[in-house]
């Protein structure tokens, strides 16, 4: 499973790049840093993590998208373009895929968006557990039908979690065999804590120092 991060800020992306194989920004995301200076914040990615970098295209006719898609590609060669499962999204993803560029295809809620997006030619899915939760539906159902779905035709698609919110949803998305998840950093951090790993060890090193006190 490929497990990215997603921020767009770089001291997060520093500090934990050993751990991740990519990074996901959103027009939110890049907003929070307070520059608009997306070639500047792609190039810094670039040099910590070797892996895809998703970013979103602003446009949201297929012209403009495709140009958008295009220009950003050019910026790195790890650049993946997200594009929305509209009309004109699904459109773009089919052009730039055909010319090779990568693709994210974002804001996915349903199956038959999915799968549009899989035979458009896109690289990576981002279905959004956490925003399906929240309108009281469960997001972690439609991470399995895609992924069912997408066995049962062969799809070459995969499958990336996005809008995590809570550690469960990793191990769900995991158990429902997601190719890709994209962990925001207090969903990431909670992996590297564990209240019996810490009770674990303050245990094993109390005993040790008991024992070098002998
Ligand atoms: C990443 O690709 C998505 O844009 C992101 O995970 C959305 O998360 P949110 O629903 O918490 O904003």
């Amino acid at each position: 499973m490929e497990i990215f991060l997603d921020t767009a800020d770089i001291s997060l992306i520093e500090k934990y790049k050993d751990f991740v194989d990519g990074v996901t920004t959103n027009p939110s995301i890049l907003s929070k840093q307070g520059s608009v200076d997306v070639k500047d914040v792609v190039l810094k990615i670039s040099k910590l993590v070797d892996g895809p970098i998703s970013v979103e295209v602003i446009s949201s006719d297929f012209d403009g998208m495709v140009t958008e898609g295009e220009n950003l590609a050019k910026i790195h060669s790890n650049v993946c373009v997200k594009l929305p499962c509209t009309f004109d999204g699904l459109k773009a993803c089919k052009a730039l895929s055909n010319k090779g560029i990568a693709t994210n295809l974002t804001l996915c809620f349903s199956v038959p968006q999915a799968m549009m997006a899989a035979k458009c030619g896109a690289t990576y899915v981002s279905p959004f557990i956490g925003r399906i939760d929240d309108i009281g539906q469960d997001g972690i159902n439609l991470i399995a039908d895609i992924v069912e779905v997408y066995d049962v035709y062969g799809f070459e698609t995969k499958v990336l979690s996005a809008s995590v919110r809570n550690i469960n949803h990793f191990i769900q998305a995991a158990m429902a065999g997601s190719d890709a998840i994209t962990l925001p950093e207090k969903v990431l951090e909670q992996v590297f804590v564990h209240p019996l790993t810490d009770i674990g060890l303050k245990k094993f090193m109390s005993d040790w120092s008991k024992l070098k006190g002998k």
